[in-house]
């Protein structure tokens, strides 16, 4: 088996935690195959949003981080764009691997299929079908400068053939000869790996935060359809803080620092009031073993996140999806995910139904086994195998 020179591109929260899977199968089953070089594009770079993460989830240390940070989308990409592209230059890797839809990712996949280095795409056919979401440019172009295409549902398998992407493509890959894989999701690798954890280390966090299990829903918000209109975004605010106190029951909101700006700045003397609002508690981001405590003990998950929308379905919770359409779709035709968009009367009714639900939902396993991570590592080195 050759030795294989790996590029591993993060940037945004939630590929530094995709990517813990990735490097702790690489520690565990194939350090003496595959070295691994983590290049952080600095997308994201508050304590809370990256650092936390590098040190909880046993993450090496970035071996480049690009420090870009926030920018418009057209001038963020190209910064990381040219500091990837030099690195790809300086380190010439075998290929380079990309998580999910954000800037970071689609950087990666323009810089990397330019020079020529075959590109790894994990995440890979997620379609909202929705062009105005800059997550969905960002995928339809990652996946078409892909090699290897990791598809981790049946409905995203099935939107890459749509797509003209064919499964009976044969070696040696290349960009014009794809090679696509059903698998399971990384993220439900992380989640068995990490929710005993979870309960071990962080024994008094619900205590300090005052919450009582199974009688407190989870909020989480950052889109850009939700935080950059403010009329929605202090509408959605409002419709949840109404039902929380008609229910008695606790709101707890790790916000994403995209909508903290958001209220401070455009919706200042509301901020002010709704951290008054006793049903509701706004809290910083918070680490990953935190979140999953937070999901595992709450009644509900309302989120326009696509990461905890998953997790909820891990979880056993039913989630109120603040979106128009998902990529998860699986988790909305199983019931126990509802899309409301932001409609204050779609809202209030899939929040009685769900907290009134008296029958027990159901979970089917949609996200593979929790070994997803080493079936791709595996087919990785394969690739480099067979040429
Ligand atoms: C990005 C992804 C989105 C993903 C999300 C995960 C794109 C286009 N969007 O959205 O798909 O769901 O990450 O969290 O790539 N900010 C800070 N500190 C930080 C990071 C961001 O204050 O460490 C604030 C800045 O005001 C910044 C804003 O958040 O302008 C948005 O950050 P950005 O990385 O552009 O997009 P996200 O909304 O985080
Ligand atoms: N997450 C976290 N702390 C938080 C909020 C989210 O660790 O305060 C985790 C969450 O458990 C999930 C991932 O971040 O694994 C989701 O990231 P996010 O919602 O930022 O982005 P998306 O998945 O929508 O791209």
């Amino acid at each position: 088996m050759p030795h294989i020179k790996l590029i591993n591109i993060v940037g945004a929260r939630p590929q530094i935690i995709k990517a813990s899977a990735i490097s702790r199968a690489i520690r565990e089953n194939y350090s003496k195959d595959i070295t691994e070089i983590i290049v952080h594009t600095g997308q994201h770079y508050d304590k809370e949003m990256s650092q936390i993460f590098f040190d909880e989830l046993e993450i090496n240390k970035p071996h480049y981080n690009l420090g870009v940070g926030s920018a418009r989308h057209g001038r963020q990409t190209s910064l990381m764009i040219t500091g990837i592209e030099d690195v790809l230059l300086k380190e010439k890797p075998d290929c380079v691997l990309l998580y999910g839809d954000t800037n970071s990712t689609l950087a990666g996949a323009l810089a990397a299929s330019k020079l020529h280095f075959p590109v790894i795409h994990i995440e890979a056919g997620l379609r909202s079908f929705n062009k105005t979401m800059p997550e969905e440019l960002n995928r339809i172009m990652s996946d078409h400068s892909s090699t290897l295409l990791f598809a981790p549902t049946n409905a995203a398998f099935k939107n890459l053939m749509g797509e003209g992407f064919r499964p009976e493509n044969s070696p040696p890959y290349t960009i014009d000869n794809p090679k696509i894989y059903l698998t399971g999701d990384i993220m439900y690798d992380n989640t068995l790996f990490f929710a005993g954890l979870a309960e071990k280390k962080k024994t008094t966090f619900l205590e300090q935060l005052s919450l009582a299990r199974n009688n407190y829903i989870l909020v989480t918000i950052h889109r850009d359809t939700n935080t950059d209109d403010i009329v929605r975004l202090k509408e959605i605010f409002v419709t949840l803080n109404t039902l929380a106190e008609e229910k008695d029951i606790m709101l707890v909101m790790p916000l994403h620092p995209r909508t903290i700006v958001a209220l401070k700045t455009r919706l200042k003397s509301f901020y002010d009031e709704l951290n008054h609002f006793k049903h509701v508690k706004i809290i910083p981001p918070v680490s990953y073993l935190e979140m999953i405590l937070l999901e595992k003990n709450c009644r509900m998950i309302v989120t326009d996140s696509g990461g905890v929308q998953k997790e909820s379905h891990f979880f056993k919770k039913p989630c109120i999806v603040l979106r128009k359409e998902t990529e998860w779709i699986e988790l909305v035709k199983n019931g126990t995910a509802k899309l409301v968009d932001a409609d204050p009367d779609r809202i209030r009714n899939e929040f009685f139904s769900f907290m009134d639900l008296h029958s027990d939902l159901e979970y089917p396993a949609f996200y593979g086994d929790g070994k997803t991570a080493e079936f791709i590592l595996n087919e990785i080195l394969l690739m480099f195998e067979k040429e």
